[in-house]
């Protein structure tokens, strides 16, 4: 059975359309776009690095480390290690820094505006 987490009122949340909140010990990432708000694990599930500071175009996240680039509605991997540093690296080389790792989809939380608050369930 699924679990209501209140996370703020709305006129509480960042004007910057992105806000990290603590919920039950885990970071999950709060992104508006266009009235529309958006609830992830604030941590890439290539290396586990945060994503909260990544590009987000549309409804999608780009991971700031490796360039990882998720759907933030189904949390559908889009592309998987692109870039190091911001630059983008050969297909060939993805492999080394992919460290073994699949590409994953990133988790995703039901988002619920109810009464000029914000909920996610767990
Ligand atoms: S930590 Fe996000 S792509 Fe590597």
């Amino acid at each position: 059975m699924s679990q209501r987490v209140f996370l703020a009122n709305l006129s509480d949340f960042s004007e910057k359309g992105r806000q990290v909140f603590s919920v039950q010990g885990s970071s999950v990432l709060v992104i508006k776009v266009a009235e529309q708000f958006y609830a992830v694990a604030n941590h890439c599930p290539h290396l586990g690095l945060p994503l909260a500071s990544g590009k987000v175009e549309g409804s999608t996240i780009t991971c700031p480390f490796h360039g990882s680039k998720f759907d933030l509605a189904s949390g559908e991997n889009l592309d998987w290690v692109t870039s190091f540093a911001g630059l983008k690296i050969p297909q060939w080389s993805r492999r080394l820094l992919e460290m073994g790792k699949k590409p994953t989809p990133l988790q995703t939380f039901p988002i619920i505006v109810e009464e000029g608050k914000l909920y996610i369930e767990l």
